[in-house]
């Protein structure tokens, strides 16, 4: 029989999980079904409960549900706890397990497609909201040297405050002037407005990255960067490494993502 999979979101119909998943499972030779259903904004536990009742294997959550995955939950993995956020569930007899790869997809998009080590490199992560908090853990486990930057500060400081075993800096973007990095990421909303962060010239170390966790179009914080000399990257390859992490959740499978990635880009 048929596995059957989805993304639930509100809106979802504009989500390209269902075409990631159907080209990873092309690739593997899984027989899945993967579907985006839009839950109603008062009806995400309703909905989970009707997927679990109906046989579904599992599914991804997007906005706004994520928070509400979290708290649904049976079962949490270290980074969905620490991201206060579940992008991934899996059904089974016992739990409703929860995990967060969005972070993973990050640190895998970062290391694997860009080949940029991120031990002991030193990391400016901007912004504190839920985009944020979803990839902290993963950046620290893969040795990065973090700071984070927010408009408002004591959400920077309150998000470092959950990892007290980091040395993690935290503050506003004007405690950075004089600071360099070697990797910027962009976790902010701003790029949905087309605000600028205000980020100091000088930012950027010789050959730094700058990735934006937004794809789809040059925001301003890649026009600032270019305008630095930096490398480039959007969230595209976040995108389908998150999906390849969830897949692999679910399957025990991990797919090529660079063919997908690719196709995705045309
Ligand atoms: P998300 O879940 O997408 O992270 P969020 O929780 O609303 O959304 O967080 C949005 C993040 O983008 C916050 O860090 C926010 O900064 P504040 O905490 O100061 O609000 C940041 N952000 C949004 N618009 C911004 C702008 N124009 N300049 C700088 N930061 C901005």
């Amino acid at each position: 029989m048929t596995d059957r999979y989805a993304v639930i979101g509100n809106p979802v119909s504009h989500s390209k999980s269902p075409l990631i998943h159907r080209l990873f499972a092309q690739q593997t030779g899984q027989d899945i079904s993967y579907e985006a259903i839009a839950a109603p904004l008062d009806g995400f536990a309703a909905t989970i409960a009707r997927l679990r009742r109906e046989g579904y294997k599992g599914c991804n959550i997007t906005v706004p549900f994520k928070f509400e995955a979290y708290q649904c939950a049976t079962r949490l993995s270290d980074r969905a706890t620490s991201a206060q956020a579940v992008n991934t569930l899996s059904f089974n007899a016992e739990a409703t397990a929860g995990d967060n790869t969005d972070g993973a997809g990050l640190v895998r998009d970062i290391e694997q497609n860009l080949a940029v080590n991120l031990k002991d490199k030193r990391v400016l992560l901007m912004g504190a909201g839920g985009a944020a908090y979803g990839v902290v853990l993963p950046l620290l486990t893969a040795g990065a040297a973090l700071t984070i930057a927010n408009r408002t500060a004591s959400r920077a400081i309150e998000l470092a405050s959950h990892f007290p075993q980091a040395e993690i800096r935290a503050g506003s973007y004007q405690e950075l002037a004089e600071l360099t990095f070697d990797v910027v990421i962009n976790a902010t909303s701003a790029g949905l407005t087309d605000s600028e962060v205000p980020l100091p010239p000088g930012i950027f170390a010789p050959g730094a990255l700058a990735y934006d966790m937004m794809y789809g179009r040059e925001t301003p914080f890649l026009a600032f960067a270019r305008s630095q000399g930096a490398q480039l990257a959007d969230g595209l390859g976040m995108l389908v490494e998150q999906a390849a992490e969830a897949f692999y959740i679910w399957l025990g499978i991990r797919p090529e993502t660079a063919p997908v990635i690719a196709q995705l880009r045309t």
